[in-house]
């Protein structure tokens, strides 16, 4: 093992908050290995910050209409907290607007264009004459060829995830404009990664790869094999890195250029405020540092191959010795999206769930997109806190801990017993027994933490806990207590010390829990405990006879199923919102036949009474009228209407759809509406004289 460890988690975008995706994808499994790394007694450097140039931001700056500074500004405080907020225990969170790394980058740059490793190549790139300005890849807004999707973007289709480049899009127009833009001869300058894949330094590291996740390889292997072009390290862009050369005016570095750089301006500033501005280089540059980059999958060819590469061809870098890179995850069954808003938003869950930051965390490593997607719903969530949380773990350290104050006055009651009897002979064995099966989930538990398998790993540590009720349920400590009293006190004084090993295990999953249970023992564990535990020493009983507990309390709560109700209504999908332009024309649906068709019950209805929807800003409660029946439609519309706009409007409900609870509301049908090219909805009215109640068809 290397002496330090360097351990990086992609720079978020500073152009929204961070959701449940972002969590599980990798901050969580970058923090559950630094935790384990510390805790064992290594040297550890986490290292983050906010990614604050690009497209991405400056169009996040047009939908809120305001400037990309601002956009950085509030979302950069929003993501640090919301990583505070969830025990993410980076040492140091920087931005990649800061000074420093504005020099570093720069710095970066100069020293590649000044040795001639850059080939400046002139382009034709599409020019909005309008707006006066070259367009970057997502500017650019036109018809998918793959799918037909009519705001398929210049870089991707969004639709059908086609990969996309803008000369493949037809019709193509500015999203600036909404103009058809020009193209425009310009020079930038590439990285010749076709070239720079032979160098020796490169293919020396590309060995390394060979060893990674099977998914991380597998993406390495198919860009080599593809054959690597070009790519621009420059862009026409106005929001980034000056690029600091002479000709070069107006331009600035591609932000995939500029961001993992930002790793090592972050680790400079981070020594630079310890007063040793001079100590990152060994962290960096020391051979026996070990540099480890926490990403998503859509990340993999940046981290193993961009980077790598600018650090290669810079010279006397450390290259990466391994990028965990997950995949995704999913919400409900449906891909997580910022721009249709089907997300759980830390930052809101910790509104409704306020001190449950362990329960997410413990659901999202159970369920971590290790090795392919994987599936977030809130009924999975809900069953994991009550049948593992609570049940499992929660439940062994309260019965120890109850049962101490019950019997023992809340005191380590020692673990002196003679095996006199065949009784106490047994409850003996059965300690043995249990402290072999606990040591083995501790030596596979840090296995799996070696080896960056967390699910693994945490359901290891819920093993422990296992075996601890399983231990109770044998040794019935409850009964034994009215004909052997020291029998019991071994019992528990076993069990309190299995509590405080389970303390130490939560460590690196449930940093919240390990407080509470630390709480609870009125223990702190000293550093050579820990290390000798996570190092797979002896066992460890550090509790020593006569110490006095703190009083027991729940560690988690059951959750009920209202709760749940009320997340998923929250999950109603918004109509999309597309950046600036929309759509002419909706693809049509796959053909159905007539007796598709008459399936749907559409009748006549009027609305007699609206009403927002308390904490919902998209939604209206409507009372429907139908002549012989009145109903209750929950409808997304809040945003085009006010309530007392529509009151004693003709609408078409579709009467015979099941209903469905939408913020606990019982909706019982749906309205149809038109929608506009702009955006605007519009109610599908019968006419006026049209009877309440009668068939549409
Ligand atoms: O995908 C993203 O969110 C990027 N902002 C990640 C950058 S990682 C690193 F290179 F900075
Ligand atoms: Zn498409």
């Amino acid at each position: 093992m290397k002496k330090r460890h360097l351990i990086t988690a992609a720079l978020p975008y500073a152009n929204g908050p961070i959701h449940i995706g972002h969590l599980a994808g990798c901050y969580l499994p970058a923090d559950i290995y630094t935790r384990f790394l510390k805790a064992t007694g290594e040297e550890v450097l986490f290292i983050c910050g906010t990614d604050e140039h690009g497209v991405a931001i400056e169009l996040k700056a047009r939908k809120e209409n305001t400037t990309p500074q601002a956009v950085v500004d509030k979302y950069y405080e929003v993501i640090r907290d919301s990583f505070k907020d969830f025990g993410i225990d980076f040492s140091h969170f920087s931005r990649t607007s800061r000074p420093i790394h504005h020099e570093t980058a720069q710095a970066f740059f100069k020293k590649l264009y000044d040795e001639g490793r850059f080939k400046e190549i002139e382009t034709e790139q599409y020019f909005d004459e309008e707006a006066g300005q070259f367009l970057a890849d997502r500017y650019i807004i036109g018809t998918c060829p793959k799918c037909g999707h009519d705001h398929a973007y210049g870089d991707q289709c969004e639709k059908c995830g086609s990969s996309l480049s803008p000369d493949e899009l037809i019709k193509p127009h500015s999203a600036l404009s909404g103009k058809a833009p020009v193209k425009r001869k310009t020079k930038n300058w590439f990285l010749p990664m076709d070239e720079m894949a032979e160098a020796p330094g490169f293919k020396e590291y590309a060995k390394r790869v060979e060893l990674w996740k099977t998914n991380v390889k597998g993406q390495f292997n198919s860009w080599i094999q593809q054959g690597l072009q070009p790519r621009s390290m420059t862009r026409d862009l106005k929001w980034g890195i000056p690029v600091p050369v002479a000709g070069a005016e107006g331009k600035v570095l591609y932000v995939w250029f500029d961001a993992p750089i930002g790793y090592i301006s972050a680790t400079r500033e981070y020594f630079e405020g310890l007063g040793q501005p001079e100590a990152w280089k060994t962290w960096w540059q020391d051979p026996s540092s070990s540099l480890v980059h926490f990403i998503g999958k859509d990340n993999i060819v940046f981290h193993t191959i961009i980077f790598p590469m600018i650090l290669n061809e810079h010279g006397g870098y450390n290259l990466p010795d391994q990028v965990p890179a997950n995949e995704f995850l999913n919400l409900e069954g449906d891909k997580l999206s910022t721009s249709r808003n089907w997300a759980i938003w830390l930052h809101e869950y910790l509104i409704d769930f306020p001190d449950k930051q362990d329960e997410l965390r413990y659901t999202l490593t159970s369920i971590a997109p290790e090795t392919k997607d994987s599936d977030f719903t809130w009924k999975d969530y809900q069953s994991r806190v009550n049948s593992e949380l609570v049940a499992i773990l929660g439940n062994f350290v309260n019965r120890v801990m109850v049962l101490t104050h019950k019997f023992f006055e809340g005191m380590v009651p020692g673990n002196k017993l003679k095996p006199d009897t065949a009784a106490r002979a047994a409850v003996l064995d059965a300690i043995r027994a249990n402290q072999d099966e606990v040591a083995g989930y501790q030596h596979e538990m840090i296995r799996s933490l070696n080896d960056f398998r967390f699910r693994e790993a945490q359901a290891t540590m819920m093993n422990m806990a296992r075996a601890g009720n399983r231990f109770l349920a044998e040794t019935e400590p409850w009964k034994l207590h009215k004909t052997d009293a020291a029998a019991t006190a071994v019992i528990l004084d076993y069990a309190l010390q299995l509590c405080a090993q389970l303390a130490l295990a939560c460590e690196p999953f449930l940093p919240f829990t390990k407080g509470k249970l630390l709480q609870q023992l009125q223990w702190e564990p000293d550093t050579a405990t820990r290390r000798q535990w996570w190092r797979e020493q002896d066992a460890v009983f550090p509790l020593e006879a006569g110490h006095q507990l703190g009083q027991p309390f729940l560690l988690f709560q059951n959750i009920e199923d209202a709760a749940m109700d009320a997340q998923r209504a929250r999950l109603v999908k918004p109509t999309p919102v597309e950046e600036n332009t929309k759509p002419e024309y909706t693809p049509l649906k796959p053909e159905i036949t007539y007796d598709d068709f008459v399936k749907l019950d559409l009748r006549v209805g009027q609305v007699i009474a609206a009403e927002k929807v308390v904490g919902a800003d998209k939604l209206l409660q409507l009372t429907i009228d139908l002549g012989f029946e009145q109903r209750t439609v929950v409808s997304g519309i809040a945003m085009h209407f006010a309530p007392e706009e529509i009151v004693g409007g003709k609408v078409t409900l579709l009467a015979n759809l099941a209903p469905r609870k939408l913020r606990g509301i019982m909706s019982q049908g749906m309205i149809l509406m038109a929608e506009n090219k702009d955006g605007k909805l519009l109610f599908v009215a019968p006419n006026g004289s049209a009877d309440n109640g009668g068939t549409i068809s």
